[in-house]
């Protein structure tokens, strides 16, 4: 079927660079001589019927700005058949012949969904838990790396100074990679991470060993989904705060990690990636997600990409024990 008009959205959580993305697909595909819609708020939008067309100028000056101008939502009509089959009748009254979604794990189920339904989809890897099977990188991740690195040098310098542990909770659900990462670039103590199993007396020894090994402080990164979060730890060790004998403080990071400008890198990453997106559509490839594989824009087919888990890399697990 020949394209002659191509809609885009952003889904799930926001992520810096996903304007970047946004702005590349709506230009790489003017420049093929579609015409662009824009769809507010995800799905939402699908059902809603809330579509713009985008030209050039509508998608200037958004490539320094974090979140994304078309919105984003978590839209549960979406996940029953019955919305998606609405959402394509929508698509098609709008003479939107194939979507890009730019989004995460769930939204990258919802474009399956689409897909498999026989509606031409393309997905964009977006997400700052980087946990999508198709890329090795995903839209978002270095920006909130960075955001979370500058945290970390931050209370590291007050935790010097009153000779405190500090734990700092990332985002991550599912998904340990920001934390590893973060723990790795901003030398911490340890790391806690879904993919690990501890216990908070494990946390407490390496506390310990820290303040013996003459360290005037102690940081442990833990992401939000491992087995005991920031409150859980912070609770356990109050409770057993004279026998440990040290006293410990939480951070914890939430949004502010989703909220920055993008780096170089996520903008650079979000206008490939999104241009690998038009170019598979001209080539009439759909029902495959966009990403960055060996440092190559690859397509990975969508049920390969919902039916598969990215496993993290634990050799860099026992390296960043080995550099605490
Ligand atoms: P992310 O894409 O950041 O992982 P979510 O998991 O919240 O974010 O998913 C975003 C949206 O994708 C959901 O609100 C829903 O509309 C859609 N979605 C998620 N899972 C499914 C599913 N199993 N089937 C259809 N749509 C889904
Ligand atoms: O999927 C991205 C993410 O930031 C996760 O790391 C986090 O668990 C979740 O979104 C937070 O969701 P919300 O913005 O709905 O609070």
């Amino acid at each position: 079927m020949e394209i002659k008009k191509v809609g885009v959205l952003t889904s799930g959580g926001d992520a810096p660079g996903m304007n970047a993305a946004i702005r590349s697909v709506v230009r790489t595909g003017l420049h093929k001589g579609w015409e662009m819609v824009g769809v507010r708020n995800g799905y939402q939008g699908l059902l809603s019927e809330s579509f713009t067309t985008l030209g050039t100028r509508d998608v200037g000056g958004i490539l320094n700005r974090g979140g994304t101008i078309l919105g984003s939502a978590r839209c549960l009509e979406f996940k029953n058949l019955d919305g998606q089959r609405k959402a394509i009748r929508n698509l098609n009254r709008a003479g939107i012949d194939a979507l890009v979604v730019i989004g995460g794990n769930g939204s990258q189920t919802g474009s399956y969904k689409l897909s498999s339904l026989g509606y031409p989809v393309v997905g964009v890897a977006s997400t700052i838990d980087n946990d999508l099977y198709g890329s090795d990188i995903t839209i978002g991740v270095d920006t909130a790396l960075n955001i979370v690195l500058e945290a970390i040098d931050r209370l590291k310098i007050t935790a010097s100074s009153h000779q405190r542990a500090f734990l700092i909770e990332v985002m991550g659900r599912d998904c340990g990679y920001l934390a590893l990462m973060a723990a790795i670039a901003g030398g911490a103590e340890q790391v806690l991470i879904p993919e690990i199993d501890f216990e908070p007396e494990e946390v407490a020894a390496e506390i310990s060993e820290a303040y013996e090994k003459g360290k005037a402080h102690a940081i442990i990164v833990v992401a939000e989904g491992a087995k005991y979060n920031a409150e859980q730890l912070r609770d356990y060790f109050k409770k057993h705060r004279e026998r440990l004998g040290f006293s410990l403080r939480i951070s914890i990071l939430g949004h502010t990690q989703r909220g920055g400008s993008p780096t170089a890198y996520d903008r650079t990453l979000a206008s490939r990636l999104g241009a690998g997106a038009t170019d598979a559509l001209h080539r009439g490839e759909s029902g495959v997600l966009i990403g960055m594989i060996k440092g190559e824009i690859v397509s990975t087919p969508l049920d390969n990409v919902v039916s598969n888990k990215k496993p993290i890399d634990l050799g860099l697990f026992d390296l960043q024990k080995i550099l605490d």
